[in-house]
């Protein structure tokens, strides 16, 4: 049991150090449409003290600081946090957010991006700790991508388990995550990211030129719904496609 565990840490560790090293050049991850979407669903105060979950290389953390008093960074991977510039009036913290040390209700809002596909145990526990640390009439700011129709699914599994291991989510998933924290008011936004790079996604992945290969040409042979629903343009040596980025906004 023990060693499994270990082993666990060590994959997490080393998926995150690899993937650390590129993520800054993610077209999708960086796209000024999906930041502003998300910082303009939060409502952001210049007296809001924010915690950022699962911040990353603090592209969120970023954006969001402008606007609030205060915002921390809290993610697992020293590596990932290694790739930003704290300053001013941000922080980071690591640490899992399945075990923060925080009282409860400190924060005005809770954002989070990208994060929760990655948590394959105690997702719940993970959200009631959103929950938790937000103080009552606080937001939650909660974003994932998603497959563009539910008949691409399939596909889109297929996709992302050559990439990593991790949880398909569609909308109704998110709302409900949270709903079962005890969220209320809780809305769905829907950001598309038109036209863009499988092959910069593939180049910023972190991931094996063969497994990089293999994705490509899921997306280059796909059959003509998968083209269809992903509105897919191919160039010469590329696929863009429309990326559908849910935005969940949910009070305490
Ligand atoms: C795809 S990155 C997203 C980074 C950032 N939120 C963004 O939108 O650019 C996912 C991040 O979630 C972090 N993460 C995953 N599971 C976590 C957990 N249980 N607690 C804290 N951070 C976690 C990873 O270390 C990684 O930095």
């Amino acid at each position: 049991m023990v060693g499994k565990v270990k082993k666990k840490i060590d994959y997490d560790r080393a998926f995150w150090k690899m993937r650390s090293l590129r993520y800054n050049g993610l077209e999708w991850a960086n796209h000024r449409f999906y930041l502003d979407a998300f910082v303009k669903a939060g409502k952001f105060k210049n007296s809001d003290i924010v915690l950022d979950v699962g911040t990353g290389t603090g592209i969120v953390a970023h954006a969001v600081s402008p606007f609030v008093k205060e915002i921390i960074g809290l993610d697992k991977s020293q590596d990932m946090l290694k790739h930003s510039n704290w300053y001013g009036n941000m922080y980071f913290l690591r640490r899992d957010i399945r075990n923060t040390l925080f009282v409860d209700g400190v924060f005005d809002k809770v954002t989070c991006r990208l994060v929760f596909h990655h948590i394959l145990n105690c997702r719940q526990k993970a959200m009631d700790e959103c929950y938790r640390v937000l103080k009552k009439g606080g937001l939650m700011v909660f974003s994932e991508g998603v497959p563009p129709t539910k008949t691409v699914k399939k596909d889109y599994i297929k996709i992302f388990r050559l990439k990593e291991k991790r949880v398909t989510f569609m909308e109704e998933d998110l709302m409900d995550l949270m709903k079962k924290s005890g969220f209320k008011e809780i809305e769905c936004e829907i950001a598309y990211l038109k036209k863009m790079s499988v092959k910069n996604w593939l180049m910023n992945s972190g991931l094996h030129k063969s497994v990089q290969e293999k994705i490509f040409l899921l997306h280059k042979n796909a059959a003509n719904y998968f083209k269809r629903d992903y509105n897919m343009i191919e160039t010469a040596g590329d696929c863009l496609i429309d990326m559908k980025m849910a935005i969940v906004i949910g009070k305490k």
